[in-house]
């Protein structure tokens, strides 16, 4: 069904849409040559998102010495992060737990508003449900190790993977989840994509299926955990893109579900114009996109009017 009404009925049951939802940002660690943010670096980004934001999302805290750079930058900055851990091998997560245990005591966890084990893993199929559950475990039991327990543990995965029953025993150990859906990726034209991503299928779907898992439990925090259009490159099935349907996708899918009290990670801040081409879900070659879903160019300008 087409349907407005439908959220309408969904939405309104999730509490009151008052409250606006929180906007953040999806944070790259390097610059376009490959070279690693430094806290310096970090600064300029949060000078240019200040007007917008005070909250950004990464991925990884081990690559780059991201941790170690980014939270001196997040105090000065007065910047709120959801951190990532990498988990989907052991040497690459025992570094990720070994950078948590080394810098999270040095600057304290007020800055802190989650962290999420792993982005797609199980749409990747690099971890089994329940070795991923148990990675969340693992960083819940070192965190209350380090005095941190209350900190917020979840995943992000893509929302058609969050559907699914098969993911319950991930949805069950986490205290905050992260769902991913980008119209581009499902080739919807530029008329149906903010209908898609808000009413009909991803977003009040897997609300409402994480809803139905986390039952009557207080204190669980849902996100969009990525979500956005690219302002050049080619064309997706019928998803096209410029400018300006960039700009139309933020006034009417993000601010859209903003309104309705959902929290948007928006993906992502800066152009990362080193990225190569992707591939999609169909095994097609999608030339010219992966530079450019910035909200800001790499020379930190806003793209388009950002006002909702
Ligand atoms: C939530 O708790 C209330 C009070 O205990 C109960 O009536 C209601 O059915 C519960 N709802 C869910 C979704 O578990
Ligand atoms: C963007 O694409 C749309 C749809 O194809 C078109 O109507 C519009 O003129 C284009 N805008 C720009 C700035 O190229």
């Amino acid at each position: 069904m087409r349907a407005s009404t439908f959220a309408l009925a969904l939405f309104s049951s999730l509490g009151s849409a008052s409250a606006v939802g929180l906007l953040g940002f999806c944070l790259g660690a390097t610059h376009a040559d490959g070279t690693c943010k430094s806290q310096n670096d970090f600064e300029l980004d949060f000078a240019a998102l200040k007007p917008y934001t005070n909250t950004v999302r990464i991925y990884s805290l081990s690559d780059c010495n991201t941790l170690q750079n980014i939270l001196p930058a997040l105090k000065t900055s007065e910047f709120k992060i959801l951190l990532g851990i990498w988990p989907t091998d052991d040497s690459h997560f025992a570094a990720e737990i070994a950078a948590m245990k080394k810098y999270l005591p040095m600057y304290g966890v007020n800055n802190i508003i989650g962290i999420t084990i792993g982005s797609e893993v199980l749409y990747r199929k690099d971890l089994t449900v329940d070795a991923l559950a148990a990675r969340i475990n693992t960083v819940k039991s070192s965190l209350a190790a380090l005095g941190f327990g209350g900190v917020k543990i979840g995943t992000a995965d893509s929302w058609n993977i969050l559907i699914t029953d098969a993911v319950r025993p991930v949805i069950e150990v986490s205290d905050l989840l992260l769902v991913n859906a980008f119209s581009y990726w499902q080739g919807e034209a530029p008329a149906d994509m903010a209908h898609s991503f808000v009413d009909v299928s991803d977003i009040a779907q897997s609300k409402t299926f994480i809803e139905s898992v986390k039952g009557n439990s207080t204190g669980f925090d849902f996100y969009v955990g990525e979500t956005g259009w690219p302002s050049e490159g080619a064309a997706f099935q019928s998803a096209t893109c410029n400018l300006s349907i960039a700009a139309s996708y933020w006034q009417t899918a993000i601010c859209g579900i903003r309104k309705w009290g959902i929290n948007v990670f928006v993906f992502e801040a800066f152009d990362e114009p080193g990225k190569p081409s992707a591939t999609s879900d169909t095994g097609v070659q999608v030339e010219g996109v992966e530079g450019h879903w910035g909200v800001f160019t790499v020379d930190r300008k806003a793209k388009y009017n950002l006002t909702c």
